[in-house]
C-alpha cells in the first residue's frame, strides 16, 4: 500500500493502482469518458487531467493511466486543470456537436461556447469498444484506421465485421451510445459494424437468445458440457 494526498485528503491504495480509480472510489469526481475499470487504460479523451506533484515537481497528467505512488500530491480542481479540461471538452464538442452526453458534461463544466471548427462526427474515438472486444471478448472485430482527421473505428478492411460475434459488449460500453443493436425475428444486428447473425432458439422456452456464431466461439473456448449452450440463461438459472 502507498499513502498520498488528493486535494489535501490523505488516501491509501495499492501501489500501481490508477489514480482515477482511487479518486472515484474515494468519492472525488473527475470527468472521464474513455476509462472503464475492466480494460487497460488508454488515455484517449484526456478529460481526466489532474495536477500531480512528485519530488517537488508538478505536472499535468491524465489520471486514468497514472499509477499511484507514495507521497504524491494530487490536485483535481485547480484553475489550470479546470481550464485545460474545458478546452478538451470544447475540442470533443467540436468533433461531435450533436452528442447529448457531451452537451450535458460541457454544461456542467461551464463550457459556454465552442471556438473550434465544428465537424459532424458521432464517435469520440475513445477506443473502448475495441479494447473490450480485444481484451474481454477476444473477438478482435474492430480497430482504429487512418490518422489525424480521418481517424475512425472500423472493422478490418471496412464493410461487415467478420470476426464480430454480435455479443453487444461494445454497444453497452460505448460512452456516447453510437453503436446500436437491433433484434428482429431470429436475427441480431450490430448496426455500426454492419454485422447480422442468426440467433439460436432455447431448447426449453424457444426464445432466441444468442447468435449461433457466438455460441460456437464460446464452445471452442469453454470447457463445458456440449449441450450447455442449448438452453438460455433464464431457463438455466
Ligand atoms: S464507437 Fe463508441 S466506444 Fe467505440 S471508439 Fe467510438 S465512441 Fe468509443
Ligand atoms: S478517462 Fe483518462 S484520458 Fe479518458
Amino acid at each position: 500500500m502507498v499513502s498520498f494526498k488528493i486535494d489535501g485528503r490523505s488516501v491509501e491504495a495499492k501501489e500501481g493502482t490508477y489514480l482515477l480509480e482511487v479518486a472515484l472510489d474515494a468519492g472525488i469526481e473527475i470527468p472521464h469518458l474513455c476509462y472503464n475499470e475492466s480494460v487497460k487504460p488508454y488515455g484517449a479523451c484526456r478529460l481526466c487531467l489532474v495536477e500531480v506533484s512528485r519530488k517537488g515537481k508538478s505536472r499535468m497528467t491524465t489520471s486514468c493511466n497514472y499509477p499511484v505512488m507514495e507521497g504524491i500530491e494530487v490536485l483535481t480542481q485547480t484553475d489550470k486543470v479546470l481550464r485545460a479540461r474545458r478546452m478538451i471538452m470544447e475540442l470533443l464538442l467540436s468533433m461531435c456537436p450533436g452528442d447529448k452526453l457531451l452537451q450535458e458534461m460541457a454544461e456542467e463544466m461551464g463550457v459556454r461556447e465552442v471556438r473550434f471548427k465544428k465537424e459532424d462526427k458521432d464517435c469520440i474515438l475513445c477506443g473502448l469498444c475495441a479494447r473490450v472486444c480485444d481484451e474481454i471478448v477476444g473477438a478482435h472485430a474492430i480497430q482504429f484506421a487512418f490518422r489525424g482527421d480521418r481517424r475512425e473505428m472500423v472493422p478490418p478492411f471496412g464493410g461487415e465485421a467478420m470476426n464480430c460475434i454480435a455479443c453487444g459488449a461494445c454497444v453497452v460500453v460505448c460512452p456516447v451510445n453510437v453503436i446500436g443493436m437491433k433484434e428482429e425475428g431470429d436475427e441480431r444486428t450490430i448496426l455500426r459494424w454492419k454485422r447480422t447473425l442468426k440467433m439460436k432458439p432455447c431448447k426449453v422456452c424457444g426464445n432466441y437468445f444468442a447468435p449461433w456464431f457466438q455460441l460456437e466461439k464460446f464452445k471452442e473456448k469453454a470447457k463445458l458440457p456440449k449441450d450447455f449452450f442449448d438452453v438460455c440463461f433464464t431457463c438455466r438459472s
